[in-house]
This record gives structure tokens, C-alpha cells and sequence, in this order.
């Protein structure tokens, strides 16, 4: 039986018996005390607490579930995982333990016919009821049937809300998976007793207090994992080689290049890889971005320990390979979770915008890293020229190189990177790397005069060898699709094949002339005459093509905007992102900015079609096309056509219709020089990632702020001040930020800066309103503690005929412990008052002293100094008042009992 029929089972089953089939909820849980959906009782959490009424009172789901509690274990075991699918049965003041236990008890061995001999039962050790039912009507040997403890047998969803004692069914896989110890049961931690099924008896709501109350009506949640009762119905050992994994470990295989020496661990790490993939892809599906706290740092964790695992066996054929396991993950579930084809391109995109990243940060690094200290084992210092590469071209922070180097026993030569850092600072970098390449091109050149660019029409096709150039792995076909890298548009990637032959193409430039050289990682055989299929990375070039098109559009729209002097002075055009650096005498002004990002966004929303004209030079002149000023131009030149918008001379690619691109988006304004200003921007799906994240960073610190005022005014209520109403505050900003998050279309793109300025100036405004509401919170603290200042009268004492109050107050401020001695001390005229109180697990003290004391010889000074030899803190003040802190509140009633001590002496 295949996983999608256990799937299908299970829910005409539990439907048969009267059950709504109910489609899972978001791994986003709407319930705010939980960070992902655990389990499949989540989305019914307010109807189990009687909060809401649904029409049914069965329900059944397969859900999607999320824990990291487990994350050590997976891999490891065969049975834990991050991601599963947890298939559950639900009654709601319905039917209990009978029916509950009957229902899974006929569904695993009539309906999978699971032999009985093989089930064991748990059930909470003090659920007698639980325990008759298995045995008198279920017919259960006792010996079958184990009583555990609260650990295994109480569920709860959470530190608050619905739980109840529950009872487990096990699957014995034999003795031969056990850890052989007499004292193995259910409940044991090795591999012999499988649990299967989960059955909750929810009948308690635990409150903040850690107190069960008992609910109205009971309820029932069970839990089955479909990846473990999968893996017994398919007869297998581990839950990864059931159906629901297999195609993509397949997947993972291939894409691995393996490592002799790492035999062992290899299934540990596909296994992770697997299971991270799976998580990650859903997660992303529900509208998670990787982040440095909250969901999104699970995410990024789950990424950042697959790519590690990858690099375990020995690194990644292609990278980004994340992505591609996404789409295995995609094409297997999206039947069953619509959401994943949806989200498919988001997806993609995250993922490697993700792992590219971290490859660079990490995979080339270590191997930098490896060499290095293999040379350098005599001294065990990495030089700081190759602190500095880590750093400037790999994205090391020093500090993680410095952690790397330690666990080698190796120590940085940090001087020598901070040179490097400043020798960075006072030079040009992008002069070096184009010598270097400069150098491999003459080299080329000696041997070859033309070739022909057929890329224009396709990206792949047929050519001849006509030079390969051993050493320095370069090669030159007499017809290519590469684009080599000018007029600012990056050289494509992608293979040179020749039957079972592959070589990458890592970069292609071409020569003044016109010859096209690429460059590839290995030679592999290609000779001179040899007829190879030359393939571009089509994908990348397609993003490269959008970012072209973008920056004509870009130009144009700064030429609309802030006038006719802007003259481009150079750019970039890659996968990744554009650069344009033009002419012009100050900063761009916000509403500039938004301006031409507007006015972009509006072309790419006309669906403009993008023709290109070959010309006669001057005719194209004439045309009034934008040709650049130190740019030679044959004598026929080729012209870039957007409606009547743009027209540019250009050799580059181009997308078709500048629909193609969805969206525009700047990220970045700076001055590159005297009157010369640089702007990055992207476009298409890359755009809208950025808005995205853009969008998250702002959703986060709303939340954050309203979380904040939620619980300033919710304590204001409770000390007097207004009712607090406003339950729905920036509902319809987070709604709309939600909205963004997912999906940036059309108009959106737009109005995007609209909508984040508008978004920004109400975050201002919560702002404001929030530090209000602080205040107005310390002044009803500080009026409340006044208030109750008469309530201690009762606890004054007379040592040696003077009045004297010793106390301790819980989280009181020093303002609070002010006003309340103010208080007193006028209604007591005479008297000596010591307070102290533990705030955020420090102590703070006040002592007072009345005017007539004082003349008596009584100081507070000198009592603060009593005080604090007992607390070690500090205290000073002078006669009439004294203040200070210390770190240990526990010591507090020891040092009031010191100073009434001394006081009585
Ligand atoms: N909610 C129960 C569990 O997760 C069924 O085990």
C-alpha cells in the first residue's frame, strides 16, 4: 500500500464513522502560543476550550507538523523526523475513550490488517478506565498493557490549554531491534516498539497557573505519523525508505559528490538532507522567510544544516542543489498540498538565495581553510592576507575564522588582516580582477580571429572546437549561444558536452574583435575539431536578460525624472542583481527614488514588447537612440527598442516584453565618485523576494511593538486604568503586510513604496502612542503603591521608641518605593523606613529618616552602609535618605534584619 492510499484510508474511514473530513491547517499556526503546528489538534484548540461552536461535532485531518525538539535524533533513528504528516481523528463533546479506542483499534487491524499479536498497549498509569477498556472490551492480554507515567502518557499541546491522560498503541518490530535490556517495553528508547497512534483524552485546560481545570465537554485528538504506520504497512526498516522518501533520497543521490573516506555517516546525512528539504519546502509554502529569530530561524537553521550535511559527504555536484530537491518535494506532495505548485517559484528563489549565501560563506572557505593549514603546520598562524581573502571574498566574519582556526589549534595573524583591510580600502579591487582575465584573453587571442554568437535565437546549439588552451582551461567554439560578458551584461555559465563528457562553463568573455572564449573548470579531452553541444544556463540567463531590460528602463526613467544630463558611466548586468552608475551632481532624493522606481514598475506593467532593429550607425543616431561615449560602434549596429520609452544601441540580451519582469525594485543609492552616483537594483522574482523579506522585517517589528502595548495597557487595566479594547489593533496594516509577504502583483508593484511608507509612518506612530502608554503606566504604579502605602501601617514597630518599617515589595521600581515613603513618612511625621525590592532579579533599596531622627543622630547613610555589607552592593545617600542596588535579591530579608539589629543597639 502506497503512503497516498494510507492517506486516503484513513480519512474514508474516520468519514464512515461519521467524521467531516477537514482540509490541515498552516504550519503557521494561528494560535499564538505555539511558534508551528506540532500537532493536528492545533487549528481545534478553541473548540476543544468551548470557545467556538463548529457544526460537527467529528472531525478527521491529515496534518502537516513541525518540531525541532527532536532535531538531534533525526537521521540518527529511523523514525524521527522534523517535518511529518500527522493523520488524527477529533471528537468534540462526542464520543470518548470507548469509541476512540475501538475506532484506531479496528482501523489497524481490519482495515490494515496489522496482526494483533504485534500491537502493544500504553495507556497514563492512573486511567483505569482506559486500562478496562483495553482489557474486558477489547480483549487485550495484561500483559500487553502497560501503565507509564506522565511523561509519556499526559498530552498537552503546550504549557497551557487542552491536555488529558492517553493512551498509545505500539508496533513490535522484534527483538532483533531492540536494545536486548530485560526492562525494554514501550516506552523505551530503542528501536524495538514503534508508536504508532496517539489517542488524547482531552478533558483538562491547564491555565497560566500550571492548574488542570476540568473542561465542560471532553474531547478526543488523536495522532498517528504516516511516515512510521507507512513504514510498517511497506515491511521496511526505517521511515526513510518508505514511498513518502524514497524518490527523493533518490533525488539527493546523484546531485552528491561522495567522499571515499566517509562511509558510515553518509545515510545519516542523506537522511537529514531529505528530512530538512521536506521541512523547508513546506515551511516556505506557509509563508516562512528565513530569518535570524523566530519561525525564520528555524528555517535558516533546517537550510544551513542540510548544506552542512551536504558538504559532510563531500560537497555538492551543482549548487544550489536545495532547490532542486524542493522541486522533488513539490512534484511528490503538491497533490495532496496545493500550496507547494502556488508557492513554487518563492520557494525556489528562497532556497537559493539561501544556500548561495552560505555556500560561499562556508563550503569555499573551508577548503581555503584546509589548505592553509596544511601549509602552515610549523607555525600555526593563517596569514592575515588569507584572513582577509576569507573575509573580502567569501563573506567569513573574522570571528568565525577565528573559531575554525582555534578548533585546529591555530591562531590568525590579525595585524596582517588589518592591513590587507586598509591596503583594500586605499586601492581600486575591480582593477586586478580584470587584469587577470585581461591576461588569459590575449593569451587566447593568438590563436583564433572570429566567432559567431548565435545566443540572440537560443541557448543551445552545435560547435566546433576551434582552440582549447590547456592550463589556462580556456576554449573557443566557431559558433556559441555564451554571451560573453560586455556592455556590462555578465558572461553566461552553463556545459560544454560531448557524449558522457561534461565540462562547466564557469564565465565567457569575448575580445574586442568578437571572439568568444569560454572559460571552463576542466578540459576533459575537448580538442581542436571536436563538435560539442554548448548549453547555457538558461535560467540564469533568462534573470540576467530581466536585469538588462531593467536597466534600459532604469535609464530612461532617471533621464524622465531628474532630467536630460544623466549619462550612464557604467553598469552591471548579472543573475543576481543590476548596477548602473551615471552622471549627476547630488544624492537622489527619496521621492526621486520612488519616482523612477514608479515609473519603471508602470512600464513592466504595460506588457511592453521589446523589439530589436539592426541600423546603420548614424541612422540610429538619428532615431535619437542613447549610445555610449566612449564605446566603439561598427558601422551596423544593433538597437534595443522599448516602444517609445527607451531606445539604446546594445549588443545585450534582452527579455521579450517587459511583462517578463514583474517587478522593479531599487535597494541601493550611493555616490561612487565626484558627480558620478550608483544605483543597484533588481528585478522579477528577485525583486519580489526582496519586498518580501522587506515586508517580514516589517510585520515582525509591528507585531513586536503591539505584543508591547497589548501588555503595558493590559497591566494599566489591571491597576485601575481603562478597559483595554482595542483587540484588533493594525489588524488590517498586518493583514495587508501578510498579503505583501506572499505575493507582490500588478499594482502592488506599483504602490509597494506607498503602502511601506504608509506602513512605516503608522510603525511611528505606534511608537509614539506606546511610549505614552509607558508613561501613563509608571504614573498609576507609582499612584497605586501610594494608595496601599496605609496598608503596611499594621506592620511598624517600635525599636527603642522609634517607629520603624522594614520591608520587602516585589518588583516595586525606586520611584514606587519613593512615593510610598513619601507617604508614610507624612502620615508617621517620625519614623525610620527601610524598603528593598527585586526588580528583574536585582535589588533596589530606599531608607529614610525624619527630620527630628535625624537630630537625634540617626542616619540614613549609615543604615544604607549596614544594608549593604550584607548584599555587597553599592548604597550611598545622605542623612535623611539613602539608595542603592545590589545583585542578589535572595539576601534582602537578611540585610532588613541586620539594619533593625542596628537599630536596637
Ligand atoms: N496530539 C496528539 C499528539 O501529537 C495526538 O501526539
Amino acid at each position: 500500500m502506497q503512503s497516498s492510499e494510507i492517506r486516503e484510508n484513513f480519512l474514508k474511514y474516520f468519514e464512515g464513522k461519521g467524521h467531516k473530513i477537514l482540509p490541515g491547517s498552516s504550519l503557521v499556526p494561528k494560535d499564538p502560543t505555539v511558534l508551528l503546528t506540532l500537532a493536528g489538534m492545533l487549528q481545534f484548540k478553541p473548540i476543544f476550550l468551548g470557545q467556538e461552536k463548529p457544526s460537527y461535532k467529528r472531525a478527521t485531518t491529515v496534518q502537516k507538523c513541525l518540531r525541532t525538539n527532536d532535531i538531534e535524533q533525526v537521521g540518527k533513528t529511523a523514525r524521527h523526523h522534523t517535518f511529518f504528516e500527522m493523520l488524527g481523528n477529533f471528537s468534540f463533546g462526542d464520543y470518548f475513550k470507548t469509541e476512540a479506542i475501538e475506532f484506531a483499534w479496528e482501523f489497524l487491524t481490519v482495515n490494515l490488517k496489522l496482526p494483533k499479536e504485534r500491537l502493544l498497549i500504553a495507556v497514563f498509569e492512573k486511567d483505569d478506565e482506559a486500562y478496562d477498556i483495553w482489557k474486558k472490551k477489547m480483549d487485550i492480554p495484561p500483559d500487553r498493557i502497560f501503565r507509564l507515567g506522565e511523561d509519556n502518557n499526559f498530552w498537552a499541546a503546550g504549557p497551557t490549554g487542552p491536555c488529558g491522560p492517553c493512551s498509545e498503541i505500539y508496533y513490535d518490530l522484534g527483538p532483533g531491534k531492540g536494545c536486548g535490556q530485560p526492562d525494554c517495553q514501550p516506552g523505551c528508547d530503542c528501536d524495538r516498539f514503534l508508536e504508532i497512534w496517539n489517542l488524547v483524552f482531552i478533558q483538562y485546560n491547564r491555565d497560566g497557573s500550571g492548574q488542570l481545570i476540568p473542561l465542560k465537554q471532553r474531547g478526543i485528538d488523536t495522532g498517528m505519523g504516516l511516515e512510521r504506520i507507512t513504514a510498517v504497512i511497506q515491511k521496511v526498516d526505517s521511515n526513510f525508505d518508505t514511498d513518502l522518501f524514497k524518490q527523493l533520497i533518490d533525488d539527493i543521490k546523484p546531485l552528491i559528490n561522495p567522499h571515499p573516506l566517509i562511509p558510515v555517516s553518509e545515510q545519516v546525512s542523506l537522511r537529514i538532507i531529505a528530512d530538512h528539504a521536506r521541512a523547508a519546502t513546506h515551511l516556505i509554502s506557509d509563508g516562512v522567510i528565513p530569518d535570524n529569530s523566530g519561525r525564520g530561524y528555524i528555517l535558516r537553521r533546517l537550510i544551513r544544516r542540510a548544506i552542512r550535511h551536504a558538504k559532510l559527504l563531500g560537497g555538492v555536484i551543482h549548487p544550489p542543489f536545495l532547490s532542486t530537491l524542493a522541486r522533488s518535494v513539490i512534484d511528490q506532495m503538491k497533490k495532496v498540498y496545493p500550496v507547494l505548485s502556488e508557492k513554487r517559484n518563492l520557494i525556489i528563489e528562497i532556497l537559493d538565495r539561501e544556500e548561495n549565501n552560505f555556500w560561499e560563506t562556508l563550503d569555499q572557505g573551508m577548503k581555503i581553510f584546509q589548505e592553509v593549514i596544511a601549509q602552515h603546520m610549523q607555525d600555526k598562524i593563517i596569514p592575515g592576507s588569507i584572513v582577509f581573502k576569507l573575509h573580502d571574498t567569501f563573506g567569513f566574519p573574522i570571528e568565525l575564522s577565528r573559531e575554525i582556526a582555534s578548533e585546529a589549534g591555530f591562531k590568525l595573524d590579525e595585524a596582517g588582516f588589518q592591513k590587507a583591510m586598509k591596503a583594500q580600502r586605499d586601492r581600486g579591487r575591480q582593477a586586478g580582477i580584470a587584469g587577470e582575465k585581461q591576461k588569459l584573453l590575449s593569451l587566447a587571442l593568438e590563436h583564433i580571429n572570429s566567432t559567431k554568437f548565435v545566443g540572440y535565437e537560443k541557448t543551445t546549439d552545435e560547435g566546433k572546437v576551434l582552440v582549447a588552451v590547456p592550463g589556462q582551461n580556456l576554449i573557443i567554439l566557431d559558433k556559441t549561444p555564451f554571451y560573453g560578458e560586455s556592455g556590462g551584461q555578465a558572461g553566461d555559465t552553463g556545459l560544454l558536452s560531448l557524449g558522457e563528457t561534461e565540462v562547466r562553463v564557469v564565465d565567457t568573455l569575448i575580445t574586442p574583435k568578437g571572439v568568444i572564449v569560454h572559460e571552463v573548470d576542466k578540459l576533459a579531452g575537448l580538442k581542436e575539431g571536436k563538435k560539442v553541444k554548448a548549453i547555457v544556463d538558461a535560467a540564469k540567463r533568462q534573470a540576467t536578460a530581466k536585469h538588462h531590460t531593467a536597466t534600459h528602463l532604469l535609464h530612461k526613467a532617471l533621464r524622465e525624472v531628474l532630467g536630460g544630463h544623466i549619462k550612464q558611466a557604467g553598469s552591471y548586468v548579472g543573475p543576481d542583481k543590476l548596477r548602473f552608475d551615471f552622471s549627476h551632481f547630488a544624492a537622489i532624493s527619496r521621492d526621486d527614488l520612488i519616482k523612477v522606481e514608479t515609473l519603471v514598475n508602470q512600464k513592466i506593467h504595460e506588457k511592453i514588447k521589446i523589439e530589436t532593429l539592426q541600423k546603420d550607425y548614424q541612422d540610429a543616431l538619428k532615431l535619437g537612440a542613447t549610445a555610449l561615449f566612449n564605446e566603439k560602434y561598427g558601422d551596423q549596429v544593433r538597437v534595443v527598442r522599448i516602444d517609445n520609452f527607451s531606445l539604446e544601441l546594445c549588443g545585450g540580451t534582452h527579455v521579450q516584453s517587459t511583462g517578463e519582469l514583474l517587478f522593479f525594485k531599487i535597494i541601493n543609492e550611493s555616490a561612487l565618485g565626484a558627480g558620478v552616483r550608483r544605483i543597484e537594483a533588481l528585478a522579477g522574482q528577485a525583486a519580489k523576494v526582496q519586498v518580501i523579506y522587506q515586508a517580514k522585517s516589517l510585520r515582525d517589528e509591528i507585531e513586536k511593538l503591539i505584543n508591547h502595548y497589548r501588555l503595558v495597557e493590559l497591566e494599566k487595566e489591571n491597576l485601575g486604568g481603562e478597559k483595554f479594547t482595542e483587540t484588533n489593533i493594525f489588524q488590517i496594516e498586518l493583514t495587508e503586510l501578510d498579503r505583501l509577504s506572499s505575493a507582490v502583483d500588478g499594482q502592488d508593484a506599483i504602490n509597494v513604496n506607498k503602502i511601506f511608507d504608509h506602513l512605516t509612518g503608522r510603525l511611528e506612530w505606534l511608537r509614539e502612542r506606546l511610549t505614552k502608554s509607558e508613561k501613563e503606566l509608571r504614573d498609576l504604579k507609582l499612584k497605586s503603591a501610594s494608595q496601599q502605602a496605609g496598608d503596611f501601617l499594621g506592620e511598624v514597630l517600635e525599636i527603642k521608641g522609634v517607629k520603624v518599617l522594614t520591608k520587602e515589595f516585589k518588583t516595586y521600581s525606586m520611584d514606587m518605593l519613593r512615593s510610598v515613603s513619601d507617604t508614610l513618612q507624612r502620615q508617621l511625621k517620625s519614623c525610620v523606613l527601610v524598603f528593598a525590592s527585586n526588580l528583574h532579579d536585582r535589588l533596589i533599596f530606599l531608607i529614610t529618616v525624619s527630620p527630628d531622627l535625624m537630630a537625634k543622630g540617626y542616619s540614613a547613610q549609615t543604615l544604607a552602609a549596614t544594608f549593604s555589607s550584607v548584599t555587597g552592593g553599592k548604597g550611598g545617600g545622605k542623612a535623611n535618605s539613602a539608595s542603592g542596588g545590589g545583585n542578589d535579591p535572595s539576601k534582602i530579608p537578611e540585610a532588613l534584619d541586620k539594619v533593625r539589629k542596628q537599630l536596637a543597639i
